[in-house]
C-alpha cells in the first residue's frame, strides 16, 4: 500500500511540485490517511503534509505554497504504524533536516532500530516505524557523504518490506530509491527523471521504463538513472514501453472512477482478447514463455489470488477443467503460502493479479517456484513484481484501474484465463480446433454484450435507490453463477458497508437458508436454459425455496428465459452467451448495484474505507 513519486529535472521550477501533485492524485487509490510532498531547491528542503485525503494537502498547499523546486518527492499513506494523523504522514525527515524519506512497506525491525537511535539522542517526531530510516540515512550521508552510498547502507540494515526514496538538503538534483519487495519502477524523461509505486505514477509524463528487482538501489537525476544491488554492484535494468493510454487515468465526465470503470468494460475484454488468435485461426501467447513440453506434461493447475482476482481464478476453475481435462485448483493466495500445498514440476501455478503487488499473492508465487512449479502471471500492471517474479506474463488490457474497488480489471482477468485454457486445449489436444474458433467468435461478442447490460443500467440503479436502507443481501449462484455471486456480494460489502453474502445455490439447504426471512433481498445468477437443462431448473427450484420463505427474489436471468418470470420480484436481463462465458455478462449488474447503491447512500465509491487497492502487506 502507500503510494510514492521521486521526480528530478533540471531547472528550478515548478514543475517538480506538480507532477508530484498529479502523481499522487494517481496513486491515491493505493492509500488515502495521509499525503505529503517535499521539495528540494538550492535552499535546502520544504515540505508540506496533511492527514486526510489529497484534498487536505492541497487545501495545505494553496494556504502555503512550496517554493521552485528541481527535484521532489510525494507520499500517499495507508497507515499500518501510527495513526493517520499529520505527524505520522510522510515525507519523515531526520533530525537534522538533512534528508527526507518516503517509504512503502514495513519495516520489521524498527523496535530495535528505534532503541538504538533513542539511545544515541535521537528524538522522534511519529510513531512511524519509517522515521528510523530517515534518521539512519543521515547518519550514514554524514559518514560517507555519498546519498546512493548512505542508502545502500540504510538499506541493509532494515528488514521487512520497503521502498524508500530519499532527497538531501544539499544535493537538490538527485533522488536516490531502494526496493525490498515493495514496488518500484522508474520512468524515463528528457531530462528529467521520475520513480513511482506504479508506472501510473508517471505514464501522463513518459512512456519509457524500467523495471527494478528485488534489493536494488537506484539512483536518478536530470540525465542519468544509475541502479545497484545493496553491496553497489552495477545492475542493468530491464527497459519497457507502458502502453496505458494516460487519459484512461481521468474520470473522463463520469462522476466516479467506478462508474468509468464499468463502463469500460467491454474495451477492456475487447483489449484483452485483441492479437491473441492468427489469422488462419489458432490461438496464439506470445508472452507465455513457459516450455510447450512443460504445459503439455501438466498434470495439475493452481490458481493462487486473493479477492474479485481470486473469483476470476474460480470462474478460469469451470472453464479450464472442462475444456481441458486438467484438475484445477483454486485457492487463496495466503492461505496456500502456510497451507504446504502439494506442487510439483508438474503443476502449473496461475497467480491472477491486478497490481501485481499484492503481497500475498507474491509470497505464494515464491513459494510455488521454490518447490519447482512454474507460475504464468495474469496481471494488469506492466513492470509490476508479480510479472517480473513469474516464468511468463499473460497481461490483461484493462488500462489503469483507480477505484479500489476491481471491475474492468476481473472481467480482464477472466477473459485472459479464458485464452489460457483455449491455448492449453490447443496445445494438448483436447479440443478441436472449431471448437476453439467457436469460442474465440463468442467471446468476440462478448463486449458488445457487455456494453448491452450497461445499456439497461437504470433500472438496476432505480432498485438501488429503493434498497439503500438493506441491512442484508444474499447472493446466489451455481457453477460460474457461483463466483459470480460471491463478487456481488464483494462489491456490496466493500462499497455499501451493507452485509452480504455469496453462497453456491445448492449449499442453500445446508444452513443458509436459516437466514431467509420475510423481505429479505435475496439476487439470484441463473444459468443460461440454452446450457445444461438440470442446471437451470435447481436455480429455479432455489429461488422457489427462497421465495417460499419470504425472500424478495432479485433475478439475474437470460433473455428468453421466460420460466423465471413466475418466480421473481425483478428480473435483470443480461444478453444470451454461452454458460461458461456468462461471468461476463452476469456480474455488470451486481457492479452497478453496488455502485449505485453505495452512491445513493452518499459513500466514497472509490475510496471505500479502510482499503487501499495494491495490498502491499501480508
Ligand atoms: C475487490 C478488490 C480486491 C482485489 C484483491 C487482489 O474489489 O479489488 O479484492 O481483487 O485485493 O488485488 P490484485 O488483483 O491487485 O492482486
Amino acid at each position: 500500500m502507500c503510494g510514492i513519486i521521486g521526480y528530478v529535472g533540471q531547472a528550478t521550477s515548478s514543475r517538480p511540485l506538480e507532477v508530484a501533485r498529479q502523481a499522487l492524485a494517481r496513486l491515491q487509490y493505493r492509500g488515502y490517511d495521509s499525503a505529503g510532498i517535499v521539495v528540494a531547491n538550492q535552499e535546502g528542503l520544504s515540505f508540506v503534509k496533511r492527514a486526510g485525503k489529497l484534498s487536505a494537502l492541497e487545501e495545505a498547499l494553496a494556504e502555503s505554497p512550496l517554493p521552485a523546486a528541481s527535484a521532489a518527492i510525494g507520499h500517499t499513506r495507508w497507515a499500518t504504524h501510527g495513526g493517520p494523523t499529520d505527524q505520522n504522514a510522510h515525507p519523515h525527515l531526520s533530525q537534522d533536516g538533512s534528508v527526507a524519506v518516503v517509504h512503502n512497506g514495513i519495516l520489521e525491525n524498527h523496535q530495535a532500530l528505534r532503541d538504538e537511535l533513542v539511545e544515541a539522542g535521537v528524538e522522534f517526531q511519529s510513531q512511524t516505524d519509517t522515521e528510523v530510516a530517515a534518521h539512519l540515512l543521515a547518519r550514514a550521508y554524514q559518514e560517507l557523504g555519498d546519498l546512493p552510498d548512505a542508502m545502500r547502507a540504510t538499506a541493509r540494515r532494515l528488514e521487512g518490506a520497503f521502498t524508500l526514496l530519499a532527497v538531501a538538503q544539499d544535493n537538490p538534483h538527485l533522488v536516490v530509491g531502494a526496493r525490498r519487495t515493495s514496488p518500484l519502477v522508474v520512468g524515463l524523461g528528457e531530462g528529467e527523471n521520475f520513480l513511482g509505486s506504479d508506472v501510473a505514477a508517471f505514464v501522463a509524463c513518459t512512456d519509457q521504463a524500467l523495471e527494478l528487482g528485488q534489493d536494488q538501489v537506484v539512483t536518478i537525476t536530470p540525465d542519468a538513472v544509475a541502479v545497484t544491488d545493496f553491496g553497489g554492484n552495477a545492475i542493468e535494468p530491464r527497459r519497457f514501453t507502458i502502453d496505458w493510454d494516460a487519459s484512461a487515468a481521468v474520470k473522463g465526465g463520469f462522476e466516479t472512477f467506478m462508474d468509468k470503470e464499468i463502463h469500460d468494460q467491454p474495451d477492456a475484454v475487447r483489449d484483452t482478447l485483441l492479437g491473441r488468435m492468427t489469422p488462419s485461426g489458432q490461438m496464439q501467447l506470445d508472452e507465455l514463455r513457459v516450455d510447450e513440453a512443460l504445459l503439455r506434461s501438466v498434470d495439475k493447475i493452481v490458481v493462487i489470488a486473493c479477492g474479485t482476482a481470486a473469483y476470476a481464478g474460480h470462474v478460469a476453475k469451470y472453464a479450464i477443467e472442462h475444456w481441458c481435462r486438467i484438475p484445477v485448483e483454486v485457492e487463496l493466495a495466503h492461505e496456500f503460502r502456510y497451507r504446504d500445498p502439494v506442487v510439483t514440476a508438474k503443476t502449473l501455478v496461475v497467480a491472477i493479479s491486478q497490481s501485481g503487488e499484492t503481497m500475498d499473492t507474491i509470497m505464494a508465487i515464491r513459494h510455488a517456484r521454490e518447490q519447482g512449479a512454474k507460475v504464468v502471471a495474469v496481471v494488469n500492471t506492466m513492470g509490476s513484481t508479480i510479472a517480473r517474479e513469474s516464468d511468463a506474463a499473460l497481461y490483461t488490457h484493462a488500462g489503469p484501474e483507480v477505484a479500489v474497488a476491481s471491475t474492468k480489471a476481473f472481467l480482464a482477468q477472466i477473459t485472459a484465463t479464458y485464452l489460457l485454457g483455449l491455448y492449453l486445449g490447443q496445445l494438448r489436444g483436447t479440443m478441436f480446433p472449431d471448437e476453439i474458433r467457436a469460442i474465440l467468435s463468442e467471446l468476440e461478442k462478448m463486449p458488445d454484450r457487455i456494453r448491452q447490460v450497461i445499456e439497461g443500467e437504470d433500472v438496476i440503479r432505480q432498485l438501488a435507490v429503493q434498497m439503500k436502507d438493506a441491512t442484508s443481501v444474499l447472493f446466489l449462484g451455481r457453477h460460474v453463477g457461483y463466483p459470480v455471486a460471491m463478487e456481488g456480494a464483494l462489491k456490496l460489502k466493500e462499497l455499501a458497508y451493507i452485509h452480504a453474502e455469496g453462497f453456491a445455490a445448492g449449499e442453500l439447504k445446508h444452513g443458509p437458508i436459516a437466514l431467509i426471512d420475510e423481505g429479505q433481498p435475496v439476487f439470484v445468477v441463473v444459468p443460461s436454459p440454452r446450457g445444461r437443462d438440470i442446471l437451470h431448473d435447481k436455480v429455479l427450484s432455489n429461488i422457489q425455496e427462497v421465495r417460499a420463505r419470504g425472500a424478495r427474489t432479485l433475478v439475474v436471468a437470460e433473455e428468453g428465459d421466460n420460466a423465471v418470470r413466475e418466480f421473481a420480484e425483478q428480473i435483470f436481463w443480461v444478453p444470451q452467451a454461452p454458460t461458461l462465458l456468462a461471468p461476463l455478462v452476469a456480474v455488470v449488474p451486481l457492479q452497478i448495484f453496488a455502485c449505485a447503491l453505495a452512491s445513493a447512500k452518499g459513500l466514497d465509491v472509490d475510496q471505500p474505507r479502510n482499503l487501499a487497492k495494491s495490498v502491499t502487506v501480508e
